[in-house]
């Protein structure tokens, strides 16, 4: 089973993924640090600055085909992965679920506040990012097997509501 996690930046993905991959003991893939290692760079806002967005998405691209190989795992993407379909295409290989983190604007916000927005080169100021995120948001639910809403939630909940909704009955322990 692999399982692919896709949501805005600031929605719990690297969190939850962390979680899940511990709740069904499966390997857990990290696909910023996946192009992270592959791009020569220290950080991802070097890759930006440096290489520009374009170098980054195909690496991002290149992660997800090397991705569409492995059949057991759960994978955090990042934000902009619904940016090229062929990414979302490569992670529906080998039986892949495609699973969206929901958190609604004003949450993400304060999430990337806290956090910093120094790490993050899409998330410029508030009006750039809400702009990002209303033309994707579609996206990530039309690219999705299934929506959970992590509002109210904490990553155990969020971790176990995914394996039942994305698990064969067989697989799981009742
Ligand atoms: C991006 C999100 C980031 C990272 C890169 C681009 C985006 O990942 O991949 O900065 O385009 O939204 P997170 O969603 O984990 O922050």
């Amino acid at each position: 089973m692999k399982v692919s996690l896709i949501g805005f930046m600031g929605s719990g993905k690297s969190t939850i993924a962390a979680c899940l991959s511990q709740y069904l003991s499966l390997r857990c893939y990290e696909m910023d640090q996946m192009i992270l290692n592959e791009s020569g760079r220290d950080t991802i806002p070097q890759i930006f600055e440096l290489d520009g967005e374009i170098a980054f998405r195909e690496l991002e691209i290149s992660a997800a085909r090397k991705l569409s190989h492995i059949a057991a795992g759960v994978v955090s993407c990042g934000g902009g992965i619904v940016q090229n379909k062929i990414c979302i295409d490569y992670l529906r290989q080998t039986r892949g679920k495609i699973v969206y983190l929901h958190a609604d604007f004003p949450l993400i916000t304060e999430r990337i506040m806290s956090d910093g927005t120094h790490s993050r080169p899409m998330f410029q100021n508030t009006p750039q990012a809400h702009a990002l995120y209303t033309l994707r948001e579609p996206l990530y639910r039309a690219y999705a097997d299934v929506t959970v809403d992590t509002r109210d939630l904490k990553p155990e909940d969020i971790a176990r509501q995914i394996a039942s909704r994305v698990l064969p009955i067989s697989d799981l322990t009742l």
